[in-house]
């Protein structure tokens, strides 16, 4: 299949397309490189022995995405182009409404000019707010607490409403939880730019010296030790999820819902110690307030997604962090050295 991939130099994009050229398939990568650099083509090659084609441009460009769908004859779309700060989109709200809704908008508009009906969105687990109780099921009520969380929101209800206006269109919302890890090759993996949000990037940048301590945000949850719990994927499993959809889901008509995730909730601390197993070396942490917004558990049921598109996670906590020490030790700067 030829599958368009936007935001394909990112960091899932990047791993998936990956996984796709490993099982036949071609990308097409769209990106406008506000996040990731095209360097990234490079290390898939290197990997895969195949460079996807690759035309630099923004989603929000008509112009721009009729070119790329009269030069490429599509068959499906992955679209992961997106900006995903949550503190920056509280700052930014209307960057985070165009570049993510009018963004995917736009982009439906131009797949349908074009006669191309089968699409792959990223949405993500803060779709579900604080869930009521773990694990959390597809069918749990919804809710956002910000507007990077509002936008994945409002996409899937757009898409939702196109579904229902056009049934013969295959739209498959993947909620992700918490993507971690690197490729196996070492030569590919997450390069957050300034101070990492997320967990693992900062761990990892305090392992290799470029940070000199974590912040563990509240260690008083009601949770085994009293960190914060969430369900981490290695981003490789998470990147095959999309070739199960691709492959199950691409021509089955109808509007898809799954979660991406293990099944599997970690604390703060599990993750600090298992990193400071793979690196051999200690990560000093301090104890920190709660940080705003934040919840006590995450993780998924993915019966779903294991009886629907008979995909599973495979790879454990050791193989996550064991890896993304690989790249991190091996690009201490990421690709930006
Ligand atoms: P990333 O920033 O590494 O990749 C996104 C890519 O999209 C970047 O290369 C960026 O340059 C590109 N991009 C952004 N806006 C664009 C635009 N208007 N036009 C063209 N290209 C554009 O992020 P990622 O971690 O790979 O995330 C991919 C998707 O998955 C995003 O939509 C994100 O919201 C979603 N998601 C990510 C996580 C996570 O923790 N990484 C969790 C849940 C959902
Ligand atoms: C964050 C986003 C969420 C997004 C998800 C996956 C926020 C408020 N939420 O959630 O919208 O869908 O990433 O990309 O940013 N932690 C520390 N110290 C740190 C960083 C994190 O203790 O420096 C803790 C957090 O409190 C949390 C856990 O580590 O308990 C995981 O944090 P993070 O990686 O930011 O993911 P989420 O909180 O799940």
């Amino acid at each position: 299949m030829k599958v368009l991939v936007t935001g394909g130099t990112g960091y899932i994009g990047s791993h998936t397309c990956i996984q796709l050229i490993k099982q036949g398939h071609t990308p097409v990568v769209i990106d406008n490189l506000c996040n990731s650099k095209e360097m990234v083509l490079d290390r898939i090659e290197q990997v895969t022995g195949a460079r996807p084609a690759f035309m630099q441009g923004d989603i929000r460009d008509s112009a721009f995405l009729k070119k790329v769908f009269a030069e490429y004859s599509i068959d499906s779309v992955i679209h992961f182009a997106g900006l995903k700060a949550v503190g920056e989109s509280v700052e930014k709200p209307l960057k985070y409404y165009d570049n993510n809704v009018s963004g995917t908008l736009n982009l439906v508009r131009e797949m349908q000019a074009a006669n191309v009906k089968s699409l792959i969105f990223s949405s993500s687990a803060t779709v579900y707010g604080d869930p009521a109780s773990v694990p959390i099921k597809e069918d749990f009520p919804t809710s956002a607490t910000n507007p990077y969380g509002r936008s994945k929101l409002m996409v899937e209800e757009c898409l939702q409403d196109f579904h229902h206006a056009n049934p013969d269109w295959s739209i498959t919302l993947l909620r992700y939880f918490n993507p971690v890890g690197a490729h196996e090759s070492g030569l590919l993996g997450e390069d957050p730019q300034g101070t990492p949000n997320n967990l693992l990037p900062f761990v990892a940048q305090v392992a290799v010296g470029r940070r000199e301590k974590l912040g563990v945000f509240g260690n008083d949850y009601p949770t085994p030790d009293g960190t914060g719990v969430r369900d981490y994927i290695h981003v490789v499993d998470l990147a095959d999820g999309h070739l199960a959809a691709l492959d199950k889901m691409a021509h089955q008509p109808g509007t898809h819902i799954f979660n991406l995730g293990t099944g599997q909730g970690n604390s703060v601390l599990e993750m600090v110690h298992a990193f400071e197993a793979a690196a051999k070396r200690s990560i000093p942490y301090e104890i920190k307030p709660r940080r705003a917004g934040d919840i006590a558990e995450c993780y998924a049921d993915p019966a779903y997604a294991k009886a629907t598109l008979g995909w599973t996670a495979t790879r454990d906590l050791q193989t996550m962090v064991k890896d993304t020490w690989r790249w991190q030790s091996k690009n201490p700067n990421g690709y930006w050295d």
